[in-house]
């Protein structure tokens, strides 16, 4: 049976380079790709394009027509996730906590993911070894926070860690061969990071491209990043990331 990846927040540029990743590897591959947004695709290859709201409703639809064609996915990554938009930029300090800033990060950074993984659920089994990804970063760690600041964000992340953290746990009984995985990219040059590149240290600004290919090799063996109903936190290296 062709391998069955399923692509949630398919706009993110390191989502598109990972898509090649998957073509590029197997050209039989099925890929579902899921956004906000219509994706142009230039690819030969059997890519399906759901346009979703992110709602639980609409998620649920999706759910449904792949259920009725009994598609077990093999991969899933989750790249939601926002730092800025309009004239919202995270916090340097208290003062800045805003309510509509710190709502709209939660939602994108956090219950969009989780809402996407609930919609993956009723597809896993007890016989198809199964990985779910999400993007995270390093500054949802709460021991790694040294500077402060980012508070949304940090809190966005830091509660996506901990809501896979428990959905591993009770995967571990709903389908035996599934395993989740937080990812941290590095300062991947995105529209996400570009109002911050400035001090990035050279060499340390990874193309999508390069952070893509790092992620499409760590997971061709999840076994290798973590055990079944414990998540994975690590770097683009496959360096765990302390919690
Ligand atoms: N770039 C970096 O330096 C960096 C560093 C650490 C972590 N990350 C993480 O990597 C992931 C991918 O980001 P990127 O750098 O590739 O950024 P990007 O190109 O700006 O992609 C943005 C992503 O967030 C989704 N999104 C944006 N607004 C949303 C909303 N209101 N509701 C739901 N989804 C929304 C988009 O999904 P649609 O396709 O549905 O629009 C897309 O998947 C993010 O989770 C980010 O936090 C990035």
């Amino acid at each position: 049976m062709n391998p069955v990846y399923i692509v949630f927040g398919a706009s993110s540029s390191i989502a598109a380079a990972y898509i090649h990743e998957i073509v590029r590897a197997n050209e039989h591959a099925k890929i579902i790709s899921v956004s906000r947004s219509k994706l142009e695709t230039t690819y030969n290859a059997d890519i399906e394009h759901f346009i979703t709201d992110y709602s639980k409703q609409n998620l649920a639809q999706i759910t449904d027509l792949l259920k009725s064609r009994e598609l077990v996915p093999h991969q899933v990554v989750i790249f939601n996730g926002q730092l800025h938009y309009e004239n919202a930029m995270p916090e340097k300090k208290l003062e800045e906590l805003d309510e509509s800033y710190f709502n709209s990060l939660l939602n994108s950074n956090t219950l969009t993911p989780i809402l996407c993984l609930q919609a993956i659920a009723p597809l896993l089994n007890h016989k198809t070894p199964c990985t779910i990804t999400a993007l995270s970063a390093r500054v949802g760690s709460i021991s790694d926070n040294e500077l402060g600041g980012w508070y949304s964000y940090r809190a966005s992340k830091a509660a996506l860690n901990m809501l896979f953290k428990t959905a591993a746990i009770e995967l571990q009984r709903r389908a035996k061969q599934t395993r989740l995985v937080l990812f941290h990219p590095g300062t991947t040059d995105t529209h996400l990071s570009k109002p911050f590149q400035k001090n990035v240290p050279e060499g340390k600004l990874f193309t999508p491209e390069f952070v893509a290919s790092q992620l499409f090799s760590l997971l061709a063996h999840p076994d290798t990043l973590t055990e079944i109903g414990k998540p994975a936190y690590i770097d683009w290296q496959g360096q765990p990331i302390k919690w």
